[in-house]
């Protein structure tokens, strides 16, 4: 049971569509006051859809529903009842969300709109909390470096996981074999290999995304919108057929969720993850490039604005990469710990650690894992 809010089952399809309006409307923020709007479509039950407006509040208004919109969204009436029921780990990567809605316009404003109708399970909510107390009490904001091990025990990473460390990984060649993978490599190993599924109509495979990358790579452009044009595969499933080359250490594959995908190219200046944290512990192994993270412990959460409505992934409001102190004063206080990962280390970064990541060079790719407990 979910305390922050509690799943419905809906008599009707129009109910389902209710109490996914009420789902956004209370799950919305707007710290920014920023001001647009999103059509819902739902293509079975067209009168029933819905237009968005963002004000300081979400209002709704289904009113002159041809009106034009900065933004048009057309989503099933099953898929809307998935994300009501599933808001506790929803995600909107799963080609089975995604690939079932269609986007237009300002795809900005659907991304914040999606933010909005997810929700905490009672044990991300107690993940977080104690994880603030351990943090508090370990004095951890006022760490300045992160330590490395070289090729650990699992026993000592048990440890780092219990007293909610990070610690950069050395030592780990040669398996996995992850310091000579080129994009060549890899759109030659697994070219019919799916790594980006972004709406129905638009799939990608690894020989089509690595033409992509070199296409930005030789032209790139600095217009981009978190989850939808930058030629990065934001944590997509790894293709299955990649795993054995990327597969998880220390522990048995079994104790992890399902690893993700992290390739592309982003420009320097602009986060690959913007600011957010993860209720447990990840691995991260560096594969190509570069990536620099930073880090804020969990017990500094008052001072960078996280969402109220998050499940799997809280992000915050607050932007270190272009920060507005005058609508986030407190973050002048915030403190972040910061470590470059080189290709063939892995961080693992316990549960509840806010984090920032850059690419510092393009292509770059890592593989991420998280311990399901
Ligand atoms: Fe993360």
């Amino acid at each position: 049971m979910n305390v922050a809010y509690p799943p419905r089952n809906f008599e009707t399809d129009l109910a389902a569509i209710e109490g996914f309006a009420d789902l956004l409307k209370t799950g919305f923020q707007n710290p920014e006051g920023i001001r647009g709007t999103v059509k819902l479509h739902v293509p079975e039950m067209p009168e029933h859809g819905f237009i968005a407006r963002y004000d300081e509040e979400l209002h709704i208004e289904r009113n002159d529903l041809d009106r034009e919109t900065d933004t048009f969204v057309s989503i099933p009436i099953d898929t809307i009842k998935r994300i009501f029921w599933e808001f506790e780990y929803l995600d909107f990567r799963d080609p089975s969300i995604i690939g079932t809605i269609e986007f237009s316009g300002n795809l900005g404003y659907a991304n914040h709109l999606a933010k909005a109708c997810l929700r905490p399970s009672n044990f991300t909510l107690e993940r977080f909390k104690s994880v603030g107390q351990l943090h508090k009490a370990k004095g951890y904001r006022e760490l300045t470096k992160v330590e490395y091990l070289h090729q650990p025990t699992q026993r000592q990473i048990l440890e780092i996981i219990s007293e909610s460390r990070p610690v950069v990984i050395t030592g780990l060649e040669p398996s996995p074999p992850c310091k000579d993978w080129t994009i060549d490599k890899l759109a030659e190993k697994y070219g019919d290999a799916i790594v980006r599924v972004r709406s129905a109509t638009q799939k990608q495979n690894m020989r089509e995304f690595v033409q992509e990358l070199k296409e930005f790579m030789a032209n790139p452009y600095d217009d981009i919108v978190e989850g939808f044009v930058k030629p990065y595969t934001e944590g997509a499933s790894l293709p299955e057929e990649m795993w054995p080359d990327f597969g998880p250490l220390f522990f048995d594959r079994e104790d992890f969720i399902p690893p993700q995908l992290w390739l592309g190219a982003v420009p320097t200046h602009i986060p690959t993850s913007s600011l957010h944290r993860d209720p447990r512990c990840g691995f991260l192994l560096q594969v190509i490039g570069c990536k620099r993270l930073d880090l804020y412990s969990a017990d500094q959460e008052d001072l960078i604005y996280p969402h109220k409505a998050y499940n799997n992934y809280q992000p915050c409001w607050f932007r270190p990469e272009d920060p507005d102190y005058s609508v986030y004063p407190k973050a002048e206080k915030a403190k972040c710990l910061q470590v470059t990962l080189k290709p063939g280390e892995m961080i693992v970064q316990p549960a509840g650690w806010f984090h920032q990541v850059y690419a510092l060079d393009s292509p770059n790719m890592s593989v991420s894992y998280f311990w399901r407990y």
